[in-house]
């Protein structure tokens, strides 16, 4: 892996790797360092600093419990300055809160509350229902329609009631969409058909009248096929009066290749009433990170907090994660990773910048 060296007042240009030839037509770095000088981010403001002036409600992060004996990381994650919202990576999903029927476990959610209520932020709950990491008894219980709807609506009840009052927002329903726009296959799906989502929605409303509700997804970023169907639900949900607040877009991104039209497709979005939010922001790039590669990869943050920056009812960004040290991709894509603004040693990236410059709109990327 790379270090990244500290260079004084070079801005984000003009670094380049010292290179010595090796043998014939051979210019790996130099070895006697081992070390390649890569840029890094020269901004003094901080990220949600920079959201807040913005007019955005906040700039936040996933998290993780076993993260938070990390000392150099929770001094970065609980500075107000760069983080104001708090998104547990995965202590509030279901099998984690409810392993077996009726059997609620909410240490590992409670212990990220009390970490964002100390530091002053706000937490986005994640998540009600999800296909996935969902514990088996759900899928394997072979449950008829009307016990399965209970199930739903007893495991929303329970997880939202529980932090009622402190959450900003919920993520109701994560992931229900093919890259079509048709429904995903889930036990849900196949045995409620696609009132679950309503059931869901109706059960945390009653949980917590206070929490924003949303629905959440990836590949839901720009325009195209899985965003109309967001669309087409979203507004048929609304005339039936079933309780939706906001539309979250993962936004797990590849640097060099950002979808089309997001600030499109985010006002599309608002437009039916709704606010939108950047829930797991993340661009990843194919190792190994290059000077190239990272001053793309800060024009597509810049791109992406640009949109949502344009779009009024986009109220904030979360990154999934602040630093590559803690990062999901190197697990789930092979040979590709470095997707965060804080590199695995906690030195800033050019990709800090460019959410900067996104949040102050002089810097737009087509
Ligand atoms: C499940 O029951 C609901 C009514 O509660 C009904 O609308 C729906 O069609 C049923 N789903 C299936 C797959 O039969």
């Amino acid at each position: 892996m790379f270090a990244y060296l500290s260079l004084l007042a070079l801005g984000q240009l003009a670094v380049t790797a010292v290179v010595v030839p090796i043998g014939h037509g051979d210019t790996r770095p130099q070895a006697s360092t081992g070390v390649r000088a890569l840029p890094i981010a020269t901004s003094p403001v901080g990220l949600s600093q920079a959201a807040k002036a913005a007019g955005k409600l906040y700039f936040g992060s996933a998290t993780d419990n076993y993260h938070l004996t990390d000392g150099p990381y929770i001094s970065i994650l609980s500075d107000q300055l760069q983080f104001n919202q708090i998104t547990p990576g995965n202590s509030m999903k279901w099998d984690a809160t409810e392993p077996r029927r009726g059997v609620f476990n909410f240490a590992g959610g409670d212990e990220i509350v009390a970490f964002a209520r100390k530091s002053n932020q706000l937490v986005r709950g994640h998540t009600c229902v999800w296909h996935s990491q969902l514990a088996p008894w759900v899928t394997q219980g072979n449950f008829d329609n009307s016990t399965l709807q209970q199930i739903v609506k007893d495991h929303t009840t329970a997880v939202v009631s529980h932090w009622k009052g402190q959450m900003y927002a919920w993520d109701v329903v994560n992931e229900i969409f093919n890259e079509d726009g048709t429904f995903r296959q889930s036990v849900f799906l196949d045995t409620i058909g696609p009132s679950y989502v309503e059931v869901a929605f109706r059960a945390a409303r009653e949980a917590d009248p206070s929490a924003k509700l949303y629905l959440n997804d990836y590949n839901i970023d720009g325009l195209g096929a899985k965003s109309t169907g967001v669309v087409n639900l979203v507004r048929s949900l609304k005339s039936s009066n079933v309780p939706i607040d906001g539309i979250g877009l993962q936004a797990h991104l590849i640097v060099g290749s950002l979808p089309p039209n997001i600030q499109e497709n985010l006002e599309q979005f608002t437009n039916l009433g709704v606010e939108v939010a950047i829930t797991e922001l993340d661009i990843r790039m194919t190792l190994p990170v290059t000077p190239e590669k990272l001053e793309q990869q800060r024009k597509d943050y810049a791109s992406v907090i640009g949109a949502c920056n344009a779009v009024k009812g986009c109220v904030g960004v979360t990154i999934w994660d602040f630093t590559d040290k803690y990062s999901w991709i190197p697990s789930v894509f092979a040979g590709e990773g470095v997707a965060l603004p804080w590199d695995e040693n906690l030195e800033r990236k050019p990709a800090y910048d460019g959410i900067i410059q996104g949040f102050t709109g002089q810097v737009l990327y087509k």
